[in-house]
């Protein structure tokens, strides 16, 4: 707490100088209000996702990774607006939809997930959950970013739309702020689990740390501008979103297998 507290008061100021001090820092400094529109969106994908792969899997049909596997990384991301909106239970209870899904109990997660409630009451920024192995917290934590086809929530091809040169999309500031908290926590979740390329060397680590680092940073400014609806300023969005595009693919470029 200690740490979060700084960081949002001197980064803007020490942009250099946070990049480690983000470290400890919990789930990002983002307005309660913004959390908890996230939140209600959150909370309904990983309710639907979960009713759904426990009815695939009911009727004995092979539920797919894209089917399941982004709703794990919601379900994470439910855990960490449930510390800023103070809502101990529902943390609690997406833990448990992240769990059984990630062992496959999609009964159990249909179940968890049909008692998800949103009852905030005083936050408190806590530590994020980290209940599986990094290879495949991060695996979870980067599936909410895949187009809506592939089962997730179209984050990247949301961003990359809206910085096109011809005809980019027209910015919803509601939906832009939802994104906006989105990426802001999945960065921060990331930053704890550099894969394998990047804990090679000392530097690759600091490289990882780095671009999760300003990628919440920007995400959180993002946020901010997105907030202010109709008064929000539509350049400042789309150069925050360029920044994060960019962001996402210096890490990838550097240290993603597959790309
Ligand atoms: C700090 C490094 C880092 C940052 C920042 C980062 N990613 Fe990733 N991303 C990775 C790595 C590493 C993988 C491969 C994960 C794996 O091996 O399972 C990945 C995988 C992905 C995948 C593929 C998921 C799948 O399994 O189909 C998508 C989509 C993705 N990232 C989108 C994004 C977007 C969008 C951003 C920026 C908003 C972003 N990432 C930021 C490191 C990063």
């Amino acid at each position: 707490m200690k740490f979060s507290l700084r960081t949002a008061a001197g980064c803007a100021a020490l942009a250099a100088l946070c990049a480690t001090a983000a470290a400890d820092v919990t789930a990002p400094d983002i307005p309660v209000a913004s959390y908890k529109k996230a939140a209600e969106a959150d909370l309904k994908f990983v309710q639907t996702r979960a009713a759904e792969v426990a009815k695939v899997s009911a009727s004995g049909e092979k539920v797919k990774d894209g089917q399941y596997k982004p709703a794990i990384g919601a379900a994470l991301l439910l855990t960490a607006y449930a510390d800023a909106l103070g809502d101990a239970t529902l943390k609690a209870d997406a833990l448990k939809v992240a769990e059984a899904l990630q062992k496959k109990d999609f009964k159990a997660a249909g179940d968890a997930a049909a008692k998800l409630a949103l009852k905030p009451g005083t936050g408190k920024l806590g530590p994020l959950a980290k209940p599986f192995k990094d290879g495949v917290q991060l695996e979870v934590l980067m599936q909410p970013y895949r187009v809506t086809i592939g089962g997730g929530m179209g984050i990247e091809k949301d961003i990359r739309d809206a910085i096109k040169k011809e005809n980019p999309a027209k910015l919803e500031p509601a939906a832009v702020e939802i994104l906006a908290v989105r990426t802001a926590v999945l960065n921060a979740y990331s930053f704890h689990v550099p894969n394998e390329k990047a804990t090679i060397k000392a530097d690759s680590k600091k490289l990882w740390e780095k671009y999760s680092t300003e990628s919440v940073g920007l995400a959180k400014d993002l946020a901010v501008e997105a907030a202010k609806g109709a008064k929000a300023d539509e350049k400042k969005m789309r150069t925050l979103l360029s920044g994060i595009d960019g962001r996402c693919k210096e890490c990838h470029n550097k240290f993603r297998d597959d790309e």
